[in-house]
Formats: C-alpha cells, sequence, structure tokens
C-alpha cells in the first residue's frame, strides 16, 4: 500500500486492489450460503494447513506440504470440466459441485431446507458443513471424514455407524492417475476386531486381533465400540502429522512415518500367509508356494503379448488375471489411458534376457525361494542321511504336512504371524517378522519414536530420573502400563547406526541378576536412545550418602548390594561372551530393585562410545574423579583391574556412607580411601563405620570389606586382586592372606589432583578429559 503513489494513482489502486482480493480469497477458510468456489479460487484452513480447491475435474483437499496427491476428493467417481465447475452452498443449506452438462454432484442435502449454515475447511483437513443455531451452539450437518476416499487422518474413523448403517472405509484409487474407485479397501471388522484389506471383494489381508488399542508401528490408535458406532482411528501424538495412505498397488503406508508400510496387501498371493497375508482356496494349480512378480523395467519383446484395453482395470486387476491365467509370465500397464488397461506377456523370462534395458516398468513371474520349503527339505535331507529306514515315514509326514498347509481351511492359521499376537500382548508390537525393512535385531525390540516421546511425555523433566555419564535418564510408561527407563544417549558417540546396534545386540545378550537388562532402543535422527528394565528403587547414591535414608540399608543389605555388585562385576570381567570393563563403577551406577538387589547398570556404553579406539590405552578418559585407577587417570591405561579399584572406593563407601571424594576434615587425610588407610593402620576400623549402621553389624564381616577394599585401591595395579579372588575373600576369612599396600591417592594427592579444581572433585557426574598423551 505504502507504495501506492499518487502519479500512478489508477493503476495503483487497480493493482492494489488486484493484490487485496487475493490475499482475502485465498485467507478464506469458509463458505457461506450462497458462496461459491471456483477453479480460480480456494478456501485455506485456519493455520493454512490445508486447501480445498477445484482442479483437473475434481473438488480435492491438499495436505499440510502441499504434496502432489490430494488428501481427498468430493466426487472421484465424477470427474467434472474443471473452467466452469463451483462448488456451491445455496440457501437452502444444499452443498453441491455444478457443472456444464452434468447434473448438480450434490455432497449434502437436508430433508428439510435449513438456513444459517456454514462450510468450513479445518485444520484437521475435515471439511465440516454446520448449521448455526440462535443459542450460539452448532450442529454438524455432513463432513468429509464421513466420506473418506484413500486417506486416514487422526480423527477420522474407519467402521460403521450402527443406527443408519453408515460405513467407514478407504478406498484405494483405480491406478496413480486416477482417482476412481480402485480394487483394494480397508476395512475395520469390529466383531473380530481387525483391519482388513480386500481385493475385490476378497480378503488379503488381516491384522488379527487389535485389542483396545495400541500401537502399530509408529502410529497410536485407539478402537470405540458402544452402541452408536464401532470404529478404529488413529491418532496424532505430540502433533506428528500421521497419516496412512492406501496406495492403488494394495500397500498401506504411513506417510509421515519413518516406517512406511503398515501393510502389504500387494505381496499375498494365496498361499502365503505371512505378515498378516490370508489363504485363499481359489490358488491356480500351476502356482506354486514362491512364486511372485517381480518388477523390471525396459522394453519386453511385445510378438507374444495380449492386449487388454479396458479402463476398469488397474494394475494389480492384471496382476490377479495374470497369476490366475497359466500361460501368463508376466503383465504391465496398457498404454496411456491414465495406467488403466493390461498387456500380458507369455514368454519365458527366465531363458536369457528378452527386453532392452530403459522403458517403463513391468512385472515378471519369479520363483523365489520359500524358507518354509527349503528348511523342510533340508530336514528331510539330513533324516534320511542319519536314518535311511525313517525317510519313507518322514516323507510322508513332510507331504501330510504341506498338504495340510495348502488345504488351509482356516482363514487365521498358526503361522498367521501378525501384529496382533504382540498388540494383544504388548500393544505396542515388537516388528519381528512383521516387516523385512526393520531390521530386528536378536531379543531387543526397535522402540519407534513417537513411542518414546509418549512415555516420557516429550522428555517431560518432571520424568527425569537422574544424569548418567552417557546422558540423562527419564522414567517411561508404555502403553501397557509397563515402566521402563529410557536413557537419551548424549551425542558424543562417533559410531554409525550399523556399529551401535551390532554393539546393542552384544549387549542385550549379557544377561545377569546384577545386570540392569536391555530392552531395546530407538534410533531417531541424531538421538540415540536406550530402553531398560525400570528399577523402582533408584540408586545406591539415593541412600547411601543420606542421613536418613541410609538407615533403610542395614547390614545385611549391604553386604548383598557389595555380593551383588561383584558378582555382576566378575560376570563382565570373565563370563560373558564379551570382556566388558565398565571404567565408570560408582554409586549412581549401581540401581535398586524392590528388594534393594543390586544391578549396575551403564556397563557396555564405555566400550560403545570409544570402540575405535585401543582397548588397553585410550586419549580419551571417561570415568568419575574419585572412582578412577592412577594408572587410568593418569596414563588412560585400563584393564579389568581399573574396574577393581573403583569396586574398591564402592566398598568403602558403602560400608562408611561417605563419598570418597568428601572433604569432611582439613586435618585429615582429605580422601576416604587415605582415612581408611590411616584408620587401618591404627588398627581403628570401626571408626569408619557409617554411624547409621549403630551397632548392628557383624564386625568380621565388616573388617573383611575393609580389608578387602583397601586391597582394591592398592596403587599398582598388579597388588590388587580379582573380581574372583574378591568374591572369595568376602565369603571365606581364611582366605586373605594379603596385607593391604599404601593405596593410591594417598599423600601423592596433593601432586595428582593438582590440575583438578575443588569444584571438579566433588562433582558426581561422569567427566571427559582428553590427557595430551
Ligand atoms: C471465480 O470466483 C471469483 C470470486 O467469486 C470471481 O471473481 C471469478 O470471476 C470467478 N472465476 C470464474 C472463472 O468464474
Ligand atoms: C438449492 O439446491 C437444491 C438442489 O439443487 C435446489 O432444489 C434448491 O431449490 C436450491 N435452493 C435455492 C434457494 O436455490
Ligand atoms: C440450541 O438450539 C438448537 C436448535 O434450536 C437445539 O437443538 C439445541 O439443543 C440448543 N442447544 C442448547 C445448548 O440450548
Ligand atoms: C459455530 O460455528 C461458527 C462458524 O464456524 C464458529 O465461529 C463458532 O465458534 C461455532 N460455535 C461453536 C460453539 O462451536
Ligand atoms: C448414542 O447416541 C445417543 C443419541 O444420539 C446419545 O444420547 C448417547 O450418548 C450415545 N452413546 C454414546 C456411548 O456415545
Ligand atoms: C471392462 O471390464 C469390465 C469389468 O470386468 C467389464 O464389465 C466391461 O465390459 C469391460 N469393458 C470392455 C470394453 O471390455
Ligand atoms: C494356454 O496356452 C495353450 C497352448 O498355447 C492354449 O491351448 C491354452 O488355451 C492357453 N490357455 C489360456 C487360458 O490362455
Ligand atoms: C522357462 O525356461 C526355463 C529354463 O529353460 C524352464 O526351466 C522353465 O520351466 C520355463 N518356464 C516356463 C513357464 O515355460
Amino acid at each position: 500500500m505504502v507504495n501506492c503513489k499518487p502519479q500512478h494513482f489508477l493503476l495503483a489502486l487497480s493493482f492494489c486492489w488486484w493484490t487485496t482480493s487475493i490475499h482475502v480469497s485465498s485467507e478464506k477458510h469458509s463458505l457461506k450460503p450462497g458462496e461459491k468456489l471456483n477453479s480460480t479460487t480456494l478456501l485455506r484452513s485456519e493455520k493454512g494447513y490445508y486447501v480445498i480447491k477445484i482442479v483437473t475435474s475434481y473438488l480435492q483437499i491438499y495436505g499440510p506440504k502441499n504434496e502432489n496427491w490430494p488428501v481427498w476428493i468430493g466426487n472421484r467417481n465424477q470427474p467434472v470440466d474443471t473452467g466452469s465447475a463451483v462448488l456451491l452452498l445455496n440457501h437452502s443449506g444444499v452443498l453441491k459441485i455444478e457443472s456444464k452438462d452434468i447434473e448438480p454432484i450434490i455432497l449434502y442435502s437436508s430433508p428439510q431446507p435449513s438456513e444459517n449454515t456454514v462450510a468450513t475447511l479445518l485444520d484437521t483437513g475435515n471439511f465440516v458443513l454446520q448449521q448455526l443455531h440462535p443459542n450460539g451452539t452448532n450442529t454438524t450437518l455432513w463432513q468429509s471424514f464421513d466420506y473418506p476416499t484413500d486417506n486416514l487422518f487422526p480423527g477420522m474413523k474407519l467402521g460403521v455407524k450402527h443406527k443408519s448403517g453408515h460405513k467407514w472405509s478407504l478406498v484405494s484409487w483405480l491406478t496413480s492417475e486416477k482417482p476412481s474407485l480402485g480394487a483394494f479397501e480397508l476395512e475395520w471388522e469390529p466383531t473380530e476386531r481387525e483391519l482388513t484389506i480386500k481385493r475385490r471383494g476378497k480378503l488379503c489381508w488381516a491384522s488379527g486381533n487389535l485389542g483396545n488399542g495400541g500401537f502399530i508401528h509408529d502410529t497410536y490408535y485407539i478402537i470405540v465400540s458402544n452402541e452408536n458406532e464401532s470404529y478404529f482411528s488413529i491418532t496424532t501424538l505430540n502433533g506428528e502429522l500421521t497419516r496412512w495412505v492406501l496406495l492403488e498397488t494394495g500397500q498401506l503406508i504411513n506417510r509421515n512415518g519413518a516406517d512406511n508400510n503398515v501393510a502389504r496387501a500387494d505381496l499375498c498371493y494365496g498361499y502365503n500367509t505371512d505378515k498378516g497375508c490370508q489363504r485363499w482356496e481359489d490358488i491356480p494349480l500351476c502356482r506354486h508356494p514362491g512364486d511372485a512378480f517381480d518388477s523390471r523395467e525396459g522394453y519386453p519383446n511385445e510378438d507374444m503379448a495380449k492386449f487388454l484395453e479396458n479402463s476398469s482395470y488397474g494394475l494389480s486387476d492384471c496382476q490377479d488375471m495374470c497369476w490366475r491365467n497359466c500361460n501368463c509370465t508376466g503383465f504391465k500397464n496398457y498404454y496411456d489411458d491414465g495406467g488403466t488397461g493390461c498387456v500380458f506377456y507369455h514368454k519365458n523370462f527366465t531363458t536369457g534376457t528378452n527386453f532392452a534395458s530403459g522403458g517403463s516398468k513391468f512385472f515378471v513371474l519369479v520363483n523365489k525361494p520359500h524358507h518354509k520349503g527349503k528348511k523342510m527339505w533340508i530336514w528331510i535331507t539330513v533324516v534320511s542321511v542319519v536314518a535311511a529306514l525313517l525317510v519313507i515315514s518322514a516323507i510322508t509326514l513332510a507331504i501330510k504336512k504341506r498338504k495340510r498347509r495348502l488345504e488351509g481351511k482356516k482363514r487365521k492359521g498358526v503361522e498367521t504371524k501378525n501384529m496382533a499376537d504382540l498388540a494383544a500382548s504388548n500393544r505396542f508390537y515388537d516388528v519381528k517378522g512383521f516387516d523385512d525393512e526393520l531390521k530386528i535385531r536378536q531379543n531387543l525390540k526397535v522402540f519407534p519414536f513417537t513411542l518414546v516421546l509418549w512415555a516420557t511425555e516429550d522428555f517431560n523433566p518432571e520424568n527425569k530420573l537422574g544424569e548418567g555419564g552417557f546422558g540423562p535418564v527419564y522414567k517411561g510408561i508404555l502403553p501397557s502400563g509397563q515402566e521402563v527407563a529410557i536413557k537419551r544417549l548424549s551425542k558424543s558417540s562417533r559410531q554409525g547406526i550399523v556399529e551401535f546396534e551390532n554393539e546393542l545386540v552384544l549387549i542385550c545378550e549379557l544377561q545377569h541378576t546384577n545386570l540392569v537388562q536391555l530392552l531395546g532402543y530407538c534410533i531417531h535422527e541424531v538421538e540415540r536412545i536406550l530402553i531398560y528394565e525400570f528399577m523402582s528403587n533408584k540408586s545406591l547414591d539415593y541412600y547411601l550418602f543420606d542421613c536418613d535414608r541410609g538407615k533403610i540399608l542395614d547390614w545385611t543389605k549391604r553386604f548383598n548390594i557389595i555380593g551383588g555388585i561383584s558378582q555382576g562385576l566378575l560376570y563382565l570381567h570373565k563370563y560373558s561372551r564379551l570382556k566388558i570393563i565398565h571404567r565408570d563403577l560408582k554409586a549412581s551406577n549401581i540401581l535398586l530393585d524392590e528388594n534393594m538387589n543390586p544391578k549396575i547398570s551403564d556397563f557396555g556404553l564405555a566400550r560403545m562410545f570409544t570402540q575405535e579406539e585401543s582397548m588397553t590405552n585410550t586419549s580419551r578418559i571417561v570415568g568419575t574423579y574419585g572412582y578412577m585407577s592412577p594408572e587410568y587417570a593418569m596414563e588412560g591405561i585400563f584393564s579389568t583391574k581399573s574396574d577393581v579399584y573403583s569396586f574398591g572406593v564402592l566398598l568403602l563407601e558403602i560400608v562408611s556412607g561417605r563419598r570418597n571424594t568428601s572433604l569432611y576434615d582439613v586435618d585429615q587425610p582429605l580422601n576416604l580411601i587415605g582415612h581408611a588407610w590411616e584408620l587401618w593402620k591404627e588398627s581403628a576400623v570401626h571408626q569408619l563405620v557409617d554411624p547409621s549402621l549403630s551397632e548392628s553389624f557383624d564386625f568380621e564381616e565388616m573388617k573383611r570389606c575393609i580389608h578387602v577394599g583397601l586391597l582394591c585401591v592398592s596403587q599398582y595395579a598388579k597388588d590388587r586382586p580379582t573380581m574372583s579372588d574378591v568374591i572369595s575373600m568376602l565369603t571365606k576369612e581364611s582366605s586373605i592372606v594379603t596385607l593391604p599396600q599404601r593405596p593410591a591417592f594417598y599423600l601423592e594427592r596433593d601432586y595428582s589432583y593438582k590440575e583438578v579444581s575443588y569444584e571438579e572433585l566433588n562433582t558426581d557426574s561422569m567427566e571427559e578429559i582428553t590427557t595430551s598423551s
């Protein structure tokens, strides 16, 4: 407006009017009685997420990113003349599309004429026609969500409205260019509580019972069933724009998820029952398990091809016809007509290359090795080699088995491994066996990021349990109600995704009652998240270094904790397949379960974070001051003996209830180790004992612990016992033969800690320092 100069008044005025009118019309988000929408105008939802407009013969809603494909179409079976078409809300409350040469397409017409109506495009993507009452309330007369096309939005329903019998389902497009009703339909079966995909009425895929709600891949869903309606609906978590689309190929995809496929009805051939595919009884005799269509690109020789021009056939219809014709070896779309019609091949594609490169996509029949058949074959071979006599019976058995498998009378066989099994048990399902594209590693679950966000309420600080060496830990609750601890690793890992996953699989194998169990992980962009079992009693430091809470840990419990930690550490050092050096053993890394049994956490992380470096000498020192052995802190040399050192410190802390780094008296040696050593020399170890324990403890046991603790903190690694020595010394008094040597960091303390400020000395969080060596 500022630029509207007087000398160009007329021109400027018209320009300004033009821009203003464009501005106004583009901001409009509703249609009032008498108003029209034509091909040059559009409605935009309030926040601009969606637009509705008439383009290329259809009334269409486009999504947030203005993708090329509409999310909803008002007249999918009745294309109109774009130039003359209008969407109109007339004064009797009728919402319709008018265009020259055709009868109006009525979207809504009320039984009795209603005034005061308004049609609004909402930010949910729903286009609603409402009646405004004088008392300020509105009734929804019609909404686009009740007439889904191939897109499922959060808030949209799949199912049935009992009273009117109105059914909500998705129907795919006929081809990728033609939005008319296609071959596939996604429906909700309220009685079976499952989603199904049918191809031209024939059941291809079923989810299995989905329980009462939960997760399917990245999507959280709800199920509602009452006297008025029964439906399935997906919901949005944390504002992520989840949307499912049923493609013309039979694939059901999640448009905004990292994992795209929710279901693949295109891979169901009638003989396979994996991933939710359903068995058909009328499989042609010439088709066998393992037969499938594979896409190729090129110009196949069309000498012997058969052409079928019919605008009501999409690609999946061609596939079905080819599958049923035993002479057919491949197919593709008929040339131009919006991808409709078919070309069938009868050549043998397995002999040589029958096509030149380039060209368009076509499909050929191949026989992919069928796992189950192969396994059975191997089994038969082994049996026949081992015992020739059993061959006949084995083959008979195998044939019977196969026959039974082919008979497939029951829709849901035992093999039907689908989301239901797991959805029912855990409400979100282990994707194992469901989607080849997701890497599933041994017993580790891959948690979708949305689930992690949901479980921790967006990493709500209120759910934070603590800050571990490698990042903060949050309490999370899964939809099943299971409590978990979720560790969000700080971003310093230099590992790639593959190395990270490999490492996790190894760590997952470490199973011991005194180690915290890893349940799964999540990788999302730069995020690396580990999901652990939840320990209800926090960590050892929470009790140990607090006067009141310290009383909860009586000597029996403390001795049990010491025993548990030593067993866990021994397992890491000696009995696990990997030799793990923890490198950051400390009170806050010892978690306690509901019975106060100790579980070591954060093991394996140090290894994971520095895998590329030498295992014996590192330039990158991770650990916590006060727990680090001298050779590690000074020279970066570490071994199982550096863990033994940390264990010794921990032992003395458990006995005394004090932190090694606490400065309690200027006149005394500054750290706990030095203090313990002084008292040992003076034969006054009872003075070290935590006052919270009062007198109720076994003095011999206590003394043995202090003795072992002092041996563990010996200055030189060679003087420290191994963990198996520690365990035998702790259990049998007689086995202690060595006397403690002067411990590390005693007297030399002043030199060794010179570069370290008191602030750092006091800190309990892990420090990373890089030495110059
Ligand atoms: C479309 O509608 C706008 C505003 O109602 C009007 O100015 C314009 O002329 C119409 N265009 C056509 C092609 O009818
Ligand atoms: C609104 O449209 C309907 C159907 O086309 C028609 O029967 C009715 O007369 C129209 N009402 C007005 C006020 O134009
Ligand atoms: C508002 O008016 C409508 C129509 O008269 C009526 O159906 C509705 O119950 C009223 N709502 C309230 C809250 O009074
Ligand atoms: C009714 O609809 C009008 C127009 O869409 C809107 O401004 C108003 O907030 C709505 N009232 C209620 C109670 O939903
Ligand atoms: C079912 O519909 C009736 C009438 O519209 C309504 O009063 C009732 O609350 C509905 N029931 C449920 C469970 O929504
Ligand atoms: C196309 O296929 C449909 C469905 O099978 C059939 O009804 C129709 O007659 C066919 N049209 C032509 C031109 O062959
Ligand atoms: C398949 O090919 C054979 C021999 O070429 C022919 O006799 C038969 O009719 C064909 N069958 C079909 C269904 O096209
Ligand atoms: C195609 O050729 C291969 C190799 O010659 C043969 O084994 C196969 O049976 C043939 N397939 C068909 C459908 O004729």
